[in-house]
């Protein structure tokens, strides 16, 4: 049985909270927060609470990390050093110097680190990827995270916050990175993050073009892969797939009827938590593939700063 910690029980982690106490092979063992109030989940999770997560550290097998970004950095490595298996939110840091560091203080010490990137655990994103090679050659992809229905956050830009979950599918589904970027950004809301942001990624052959907003009226998070054979369109929000087999053609397209595919539905963070117990409790760190979501983050602010289309080396 391994016991676990949730550090931060703010908007997401209080899911953290829900769904570890819903999982077999794991013991909520305790919240740490600095805010006073959120004392009452633990008690409505039956766990205990502390106020300062170092002394939490002693009584858990691993944590969940659910603060804001700025903070990673120095609460995982704390917890690395205590000996502690971690899954931090995303992104790990905001540059890919840091979170190098950390991974090598990871392995150095023999614990797990995993960073929450959703997307991979969504059903409809692991039915694409099963389909990928059905569609022939990838031609184009676009895809879409936006919405307006909060107050943005104001630890990162739409870039970290959005466009990473974006960036870390498309490595996970493609298994490639792009060889090149460009990307464009602007500041309306403030002048010290951007709120809007588009960026086209190369891949050689294909091209991806991502829109991340914060200023959309409707709530989206979808893409469609255009390929040589089939089409597909993803909703990753609700998980439905439409598969539509087109050739087109100068001498004359081919269509064939489209295909709605029935997806298993999942929670997918109830399968990203369940996955890092398991992974902990079998010490079997090797599901831990890593991408280089923060470098391409950081690459895309770099070709929006600068105005230029810049190289993936
Ligand atoms: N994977 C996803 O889809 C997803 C969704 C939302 C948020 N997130 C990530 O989760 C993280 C937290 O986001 P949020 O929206 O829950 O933020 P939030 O501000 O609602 O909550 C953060 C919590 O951390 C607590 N906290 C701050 N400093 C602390 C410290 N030193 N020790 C213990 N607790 C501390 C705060 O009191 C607060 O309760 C961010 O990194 C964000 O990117 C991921």
């Amino acid at each position: 049985m391994i016991k676990v910690g949730v550090i931060g029980a703010g908007k997401w982690g209080r899911n953290h909270v829900r769904v570890y106490s819903g999982i077999q092979n794991c013991e909520l063992a305790g919240i740490a927060d600095i805010n006073p109030a959120t004392e009452s989940l633990a008690s409505e999770f039956n766990t205990k609470f502390y106020s300062d997560y170092k002394e939490m550290l002693g009584d858990v097998d691993a944590v969940s990390i659910v603060v804001p970004t700025d903070l990673h950095y120095e609460i995982v490595k704390e917890c690395i050093e205590a000996g502690k298996h971690v899954l931090v939110e995303k992104p790990l840091t905001k540059t890919s110097e840091r979170s190098a560091e950390l991974r090598k203080l990871a392995e150095e010490k023999g614990v797990y680190l995993t960073v929450g990137y959703l997307f991979r655990f969504n059903a409809a994103v692991q039915e694409l990827k099963k389909r990928l090679a059905e569609i022939g050659d990838i031609q184009y992809i676009t895809a879409r995270y936006m919405h307006s229905n909060k107050p943005p956050r104001k630890d990162m830009g739409v870039v970290f916050n959005f466009g990473v979950h974006l960036i870390d599918m498309l490595s996970f589904v493609l298994e490639k990175e792009p060889q090149k970027l460009f990307c464009k950004s602007k500041r309306f809301l403030s002048q010290d993050r951007e709120d809007a942001a588009i960026a086209t990624l190369d891949y050689g052959n294909f091209m991806a073009e991502l829109e991340m907003s914060w200023l959309h009226p409707l709530k989206k998070r979808d893409l469609w892969v255009i390929g040589s054979k089939k089409k597909i369109y993803v909703d990753l929000l609700e998980q439905i797939m439409t598969i539509y087999p087109i050739q087109v053609d100068y001498a004359g397209n081919k269509i064939e009827p489209e295909q709605t595919i029935e997806i298993h539905k999942n929670e997918p963070l109830k399968d990203e938590l369940t996955a890092f117990v398991t992974s902990v409790e079998s010490k079997d760190f090797s599901a831990n593939t890593t991408y280089n979501t923060t470098k391409l983050c950081e690459l895309c602010l770099k070709s929006a700063e600068q105005g230029i289309e810049v190289s993936n080396e």
